[in-house]
């Protein structure tokens, strides 16, 4: 066994725990809407046609805030058909996903959802085909609370007090030429500060996202942040990141389990270039991060193919991943990366919620379960509070090799913790990215901190093992290796293990 030592201290403080880190998506694709979280006939639906097993599951998983309603759906959606009497609503093509969408569920059923969920809203507007006077009918009609003709008829479509959405999507990917009325960035960044610009003269404190790149590897990756953020820079919050990893090859699981390295030089080239936008502006302004789309996605695989030519079927299987403990363990070192750069990451969103790529499964007329990567998720949801501590790292390495040719060493284990004034909770997250490595972990923490909560490491012996309908059984388990001596923690972490350590006082 190889060994490592973390330095624990209140001292290195990077800034306060966001809710907002632990958001999630609801998008028109697949089966994440319809038989995701809307299933009438279910048996566990509850008032309004919603899954209540779905609903549990999506409390327990402790989000914050709901991105919706896309995604790639969103450039071509119109939110007017998804409002009114349900049987009067248009059927129309969804050419984002080559489907047919019924508009059963909308806007107005959403936020009743998001009540019934307890999360935030994060509302996207259509940039893609439509435009700011599209955008601000949408907010008239969802935050004014009555006397205009908009929020009038929202009253008379049942919901009487104004849904008060704060945060706001302008767009979705609106680089990516797979986009419904993609964009230049020069096109881009002057319709996303005038629909900003337009959308603060109704409600002046929106938290606004601009469009970053669909993903790093674009060709404008960097150009494009530098563009639309000089463009809409007095009118905007948070700029987007989105990202999703997956092994390219069965040899290649080392490489996955270092993703998180990616998401942190990603994070910094975004701050680096919002920085560079603030000092030729010579402004004070800090840009944050809206990380709107990150997870484990197998984009390879057959059923992430849309449908084609006449077939333009209604809440088809698409994108419906099944994760292993491996990708559990990407996923818990992921949020680590996140909460790390609480000082930027103003905002995240795992992608997506229930059934496309998602932590919970919804069988149509049947159970809902969780999958592997629920775990890390759940628990560092509910046990990260306070403030992001920064941890001191010394760790045995492993080779990275990002691109053909370029090589480097990095750390086999990644922590982060959290520590609460208030309760006197000190919580570590621990990733052992090793392949086939068990680590010896020593921690020093500091003198007060007198008790050991609990030690909980999610591994199996087969990382590849995933979880289903009927077979739940890997879950998170006591690491009875844990112990705490003046001031010192240590713990043995098995290769490819995700691990939360609770200490107190
Ligand atoms: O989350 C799935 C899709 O991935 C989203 O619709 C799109 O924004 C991204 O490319």
């Amino acid at each position: 066994m190889t060994s490592a030592r973390i330095v624990v201290d209140p001292a290195f403080r990077v800034g306060p725990v966001r809710r907002r880190t632990f958001g999630s998506f609801v998008e028109h694709l697949g089966r994440c809407v319809y038989t995701g979280i809307h299933e009438p006939e279910h048996p566990t639906a509850v008032e309004g046609g919603w899954r209540g097993d779905v609903l549990e599951l999506v409390r327990e998983l402790g989000v914050s805030h709901v991105r919706y309603p896309g995604g790639n759906f969103v450039s071509g959606y119109k939110w007017e058909d998804g409002v009114g009497p349900a049987d009067q609503r248009p059927t129309r093509l969804d050419l984002a996903w080559h489907s047919t969408e019924p508009n059963t569920v909308g806007v107005d059923e959403f936020m009743q959802w998001c009540r019934l969920a307890e999360v935030e809203p994060m509302m996207a507007v259509n940039l893609g085909t439509r435009g700011v006077a599209e955008a601000l009918d949408l907010l008239e009609y969802c935050n004014i609370p009555g006397g205009t003709t908009l929020s009038d008829e929202r009253r008379e479509n049942g919901a009487e007090e104004p849904h008060q959405i704060k945060l706001w999507c302008l767009g979705n990917e609106m680089d990516g030429p797979w986009q419904t009325g993609h964009k230049t960035a020069e096109e881009y960044g002057r319709i996303a500060a005038e629909t900003a610009r337009a959308m603060r003269m109704i409600n002046p404190d929106l938290d606004l996202v601009a469009c970053g790149s669909s993903n790093r590897a674009m060709p404008t990756f960097g150009q494009w942040e530098y563009t639309v953020l000089d463009e809409a820079w007095d009118q905007v919050d948070m700029i987007s990141a989105h990202v999703y990893y997956y092994p390219k090859d069965e040899a290649d699981l080392q490489h996955f389990l270092l993703s998180s390295v990616d998401m942190d030089r990603f994070i910094e080239q975004i701050c680096s270039t919002a920085d560079a936008v603030a000092a030729a502006r010579k402004s004070t302004k800090v840009i944050g991060i809206s990380f709107d789309e990150w997870n484990v996605w197998y984009q390879r695989r057959a059923e992430s193919k849309v449908p084609e030519g006449d077939d333009w079927p209604v809440a088809p299987v698409l994108l419906e991943d099944h994760y292993s403990v491996a990708d559990a363990v990407v996923v818990g070192n992921l949020l680590i990366s996140l909460l790390r750069r609480t000082d930027r990451v103003f905002s995240a969103n795992q992608a997506q919620l229930v059934n496309v790529i998602a932590p919970i499964m919804a069988e149509a007329g049947g159970p809902a379960w969780k999958q592997t990567i629920f775990h890390p998720f759940a628990l560092t949801s509910k046990y990260a509070t306070g403030e992001v501590l920064q941890v001191a790292l010394e760790s045995p390495t492993v080779e990275f090799r990002p691109h053909e040719g370029i090589v480097s060493e990095v750390p086999v284990i990644d922590s982060v913790a959290t520590y609460d004034a208030e309760s006197g909770a000190t919580t570590l997250f621990i990733v052992n990215r090793s392949v086939s490595d068990a680590v010896s972990v020593e921690c020093v923490v500091r003198e007060g901190v007198s008790e050991l909560v609990e030690a909980l490491t999610y591994h199996h012996d087969d990382p590849s093992w995933q979880a289903s309908a009927d077979d739940q059984s890997v879950v998170p388990t006591a690491n009875e290796s844990a112990a705490l001596s003046g001031g010192r923690l240590s713990i043995d972490l098995p290769p490819i293990s995700w691990t939360m350590v609770r200490l107190q006082g």
